[in-house]
């Protein structure tokens, strides 16, 4: 299915159906309205009602700000893609819409069929988005990057959707290298023995039990003359049975989105690179299984980190930390950032503190929250900051190492588990780091707005949005 931004007025468009969206206040003023109030239409947010015969589909809609149309477009592509008509054509309402639109088509749209035996038979060939009398040029570029982000948010979506037994660490890797080659990117990849050379303890015991080997992946897009320089770190756990901190049978399901924050960051490099922002991004990915065996690393276990902190082993399924802990170290050493944001599935108690709906935000920089607040609500992504304060670095106590893997109470886990990162913060890098808990928004077993089953790819748009902007 295509969608084309089009140098027309919507009336000149050829197409066998209208889209429109309406509110309450334009639906009393519609031509249509009769038949619309026959049909039980209210335009409620979200609802739709289909007129075949006049070749026009409707949805309401409370405003047109971009999150009530993002989620109206989502609605609206799965009715054109259950239906039989060809071809379809909107309006671009205005610029900021544009987006919102785009993204609800692109993201409401995606469907995973990868693994179904039958494939499904869809009609809609095309969508057309009438710039009516807005600019054409300036609605172009935002519509050109929207689709590059959106394309790169299911393309993250593609690869956590797929099944464990097939993406393990090194399937990332060759899925990073692929990326490298086609949007040429540098790549580097450190295999078990570098990681053994570089001192990993801590990710290269989590690993251990795996059949896969660990590995941990370097991406970088490097334009010339580059404004700033962008470590992105994410966890990727292509499983997390717990370890022999085994998982409850009912919280293992789903544990293949483990791997979404290092997704995550392989689609916003693909997005940044594809978009030609002067910005250097670089892109560290932790790919490890975290599995049960002989050789699994154990409670009561103390690892030696990269950095030479030790680590007291308490539950083995506090482990993207473990992981996290040595590959941000490693990307301090490599890479001289401006900032470094770190993505991970870290906590339950993220899903518990925020719902699933809103990624955890934390760090010692309230600019750098403020901004990225700000990307969130441009971008359709909800965030929320999550406090540190030193009475909960407390907990993390540990009375044989440095530091202990979990905290000695159960309150504020997504805190303290961003307060055993900040541990591998050197401290001129303090202000210069934020976490993203993507716990809760990452995967999802029920659609809302523009996510449908599955991956999320949380963290793309508000990334590329931030950076775009940076
Ligand atoms: N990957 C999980 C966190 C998670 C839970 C992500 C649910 C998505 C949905 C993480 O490795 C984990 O197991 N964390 C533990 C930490 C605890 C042992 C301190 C948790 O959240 O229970
Ligand atoms: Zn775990
Ligand atoms: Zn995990």
């Amino acid at each position: 299915m295509n969608i084309k931004l089009v140098e027309k007025n919507i009336s000149d468009i050829d197409s066998e159906v209208t889209i429109e969206f309406l509110t309450k206040d334009e639906l009393r003023e519609h031509r249509e309205a009769k038949i619309l109030e026959r049909a039980g239409f209210k335009a409620e947010q979200d609802t739709t009602c289909f007129l075949y015969e006049r070749g026009a589909v409707f949805c309401g809609v409370e405003s047109k700000k971009s999150d009530d149309i993002r989620s109206a477009a989502a609605v609206m592509i799965k009715i054109l893609k259950a239906s039989n008509f060809k071809s379809a054509k909107v309006s671009a309402l205005g610029k900021s819409t544009l987006t919102a639109l785009v993204e609800g088509l692109v993201l409401g749209g995606y469907e995973f069929n990868e693994y179904k035996s039958e494939s499904k038979k869809i009609v809609l060939e095309n969508i057309f988005i009438a710039a009516n009398d807005i600019e054409f040029a300036t609605l172009e570029t935002i519509f050109d990057e929207t689709l590059i982000v959106a394309s790169a948010t299911n393309f993250t979506r593609d690869i956590v959707n797929r099944a464990p037994q097939e993406v393990n660490p090194q399937t990332l890797c060759s899925l990073a290298q692929k990326l490298s080659e086609e949007n040429s990117l540098e790549c580097e990849i450190l295999q078990e023995n570098d990681l053994a050379k570089e001192n990993m303890g801590a990710m290269l015991a989590v690993g251990r039990a795996s059949v896969h080997g660990s590995a941990l992946i370097h991406l970088a897009y490097k334009p010339n003359n580059p404004k700033k320089v962008i470590s992105l770190v994410g966890k990727g756990l292509t499983y997390d049975s717990g370890g022999l901190s085994l998982k409850p049978a009912a919280s293992m399901v789903t544990m293949k989105m483990d791997k979404a924050g290092a997704c995550a960051v392989l689609g916003m490099i693909k997005a940044v690179s594809e978009m030609k922002l002067d910005i250097e991004v670089h892109a560290f990915i932790g790919a490890v299984e975290n599995m049960v065996g002989g050789n699994a690393y154990k409670p009561d276990d103390v690892l030696v980190s990269r950095s030479k902190t030790t680590i007291e082993v308490r539950n083995t399924d506090a482990e993207g930390r473990l992981v996290l802990a040595d590959v941000l170290d490693y990307a301090q050493d490599t890479v001289n950032a401006d900032y470094i944001f770190d993505f991970a599935t870290l906590t339950g108690a993220c899903m518990i503190a925020l719902g699933q709906y809103t990624t955890g935000l934390m760090g010692h920089s309230h600019k750098l929250k403020h901004d990225i607040a700000r990307a969130g609500s441009d971008s359709g992504e909800m965030i929320s900051s999550l406090p540190f304060n030193k009475h909960l670095k407390k907990l993390l106590k540990s009375e044989i190492a440095d530091i202990s893997n979990t905290a000695s109470k159960p309150y504020g886990g997504a805190i303290t588990a961003g307060l055993f990162l900040d541990k591998f913060i050197r401290e001129e890098n303090k202000k210069k780091w934020m976490h993203f808990d993507i716990a809760g928004t990452a995967y999802t077993e029920t659609p809302w707005d523009c996510n449908v089953y599955g991956a999320t790819g949380a963290g793309v748009r508000l990334m590329s949005s931030y950076l775009k902007n940076l």
